[in-house]
């Protein structure tokens, strides 16, 4: 059933009013992301940090600014909340569950975003950024062993969602029979 569902109607969203989700939406946005599925059901590998104190998010865009050469960068386009998704990174190369189980929080946070209409986006590279900034990562009081992977803005937004048209074939498919 494709009508109305949040997959097809997701957009990464880049431009917000500056008002926060509600308490609530939060709590269900949050919901979602414990909802998703964890390898071999590691919940203690993983890490969940709202962010919503407007210095910490200028600081992080000066950061990653200054890190590209870039004056006046705003990667997390003016959003009132960041959710930052972290993991214990183990450091071997067999691992691939532990970005991959951020990613999967992250997505289903932002299609619960986009399910109450609340702007999102992706984001990855503010996040590269932040994990060659200690003050920054020591801010964050993550627990031993952990660092951030990814995180998702959160707004309200003047920008609508709409069921979008997508590509068949957009993404190299192989069949074996
Ligand atoms: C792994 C990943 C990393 C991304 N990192 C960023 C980012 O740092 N900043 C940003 O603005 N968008 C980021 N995006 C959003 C993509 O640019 C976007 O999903 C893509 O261009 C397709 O557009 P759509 O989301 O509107 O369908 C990221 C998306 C993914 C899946």
């Amino acid at each position: 059933m494709k009508q109305q569902n949040p997959v097809f109607m997701r957009k990464s969203v880049r431009s917000y009013t500056g008002e926060a989700p509600s308490k609530d939406e939060l709590d269900l946005i949050l919901k979602a992301a414990y909802a998703a599925p964890v390898g071999m059901g590691r919940y203690d590998s993983l890490h969940i940090t709202v962010v919503q104190r407007p210095d910490y998010l200028a600081r992080l865009e000066d950061a990653a600014g200054a890190q590209l050469g870039k004056e006046n960068y705003h990667p997390l386009y003016g959003a009132p909340v960041l959710m930052i998704f972290s993991s214990i990174f183990p450091g071997i190369p067999t691992d691939n569950s532990s970005y991959s189980n951020c990613a999967i929080l992250a997505q289903n946070a932002a299609l619960a975003a986009v399910s109450l209409g609340i702007g999102t986006c992706h984001i990855w590279g503010a996040i590269r950024a932040l994990n060659k900034e200690p003050a920054l990562l020591a801010e964050l009081n993550l627990p031993e062993g952990f660092a951030p992977c990814c995180a998702i803005t959160l707004g309200r937004t003047r920008e609508t969602y709409e069921m979008r048209a997508v590509q068949d074939n957009r993404i190299m498919t192989a069949t074996m029979e």
